[in-house]
């Protein structure tokens, strides 16, 4: 984590799931260090609340706990995500089921269960988490890259609808970040690792906090008129053939 600007989130309540661990840990550390009132919610890890995101009516009480506890909801990182690789062949129905209802249905509930709070803050902010992998496709990754394609499209839309409320909302796309989900895919496949530190301009691959680092500007009244964005956290690895 880069130095804290403590205070400049002084007052503000936030809601991130995913928090057990990798990018949704070092989030949720941030935005206390700068000053929020964070509610963590994870399957696992420390966090306030053991919770899967998947049944239908647990992200509306998520929602009431965090108003319940802090008063209100500013902030909504909905971090919670899966992936694994899996061959098109043979792909199960249940594994590509369960992608999309962790990445993508249990980041619309919450958003949708969350508008009535944030509509309520006067400086509301949404950060969705995509993926590269929502500019380009994979072998093995069908359902992880659909999902993260359509994290994206949701934030688009509903940037454009929670406008009008003084809401922002954001899709930032990481890079390869080192955390528990791409640690087996390194382990198995170590030129995996080797090709993202190569790609990435600045010459390596991104931790945690280079991304909760950003999420917590985007969350400050410095990022007021930034919406509707999907941008890259990947030390331009995009940018290179
Ligand atoms: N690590 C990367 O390179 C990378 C790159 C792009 C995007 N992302 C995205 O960042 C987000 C965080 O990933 P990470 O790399 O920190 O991985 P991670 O595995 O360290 O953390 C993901 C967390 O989500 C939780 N989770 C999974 N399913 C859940 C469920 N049903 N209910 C509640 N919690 C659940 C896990 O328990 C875990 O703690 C994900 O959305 C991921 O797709 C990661």
């Amino acid at each position: 984590m880069s130095d804290a600007t403590p205070g400049r989130l002084a007052g503000r309540s936030a809601l991130v799931t995913g928090a057990g661990s990798g990018i949704g840990a070092a989030t949720a550390a941030r935005l206390r260090a700068d000053g929020a009132r964070v509610y963590t919610v994870d399957m696992k890890g420390e966090v306030d609340r053991h919770a899967d995101v998947t049944p239908p009516g647990i992200n509306a009480q998520l929602v009431a706990e965090a108003v319940t506890l802090h008063g209100g909801l500013d902030i909504l990182v909905p971090c919670a995500g899966v992936s694994a690789f899996h061959p098109l062949e043979g792909h199960d129905d249940a594994y590509f089921d369960m992608v999309m209802a962790v990445n993508v249905t249990a980041v619309f509930r919450l958003i949708r269960d969350a508008v009535p709070a944030l509509k309520q803050s006067r400086h509301g902010r949404i950060v969705t988490i995509g993926s590269t992998m929502a500019r380009f496709g994979d072998a093995g990754l069908v359902a992880y890259g659909t999902s993260k394609h359509a994290v994206l499209g949701m934030t688009r839309s509903v940037a454009c609808e929670l406008g009008p409320f003084g809401i922002t909302v954001n899709c930032l796309q990481p890079g390869a970040i080192e955390t528990p989900m791409t640690e087996q895919a390194f382990t198995q496949m170590p030129q995996f690792k080797t090709y993202w530190e190569n790609k990435a301009a600045l010459g390596r691959l991104g931790q945690p906090e280079d991304i909760a680092d950003v999420i917590a500007f985007l969350c400050s009244d410095d990022a007021r008129f930034f919406s509707g964005q999907g941008f890259f956290v990947d030390g331009a690895a995009m940018q290179r053939q």
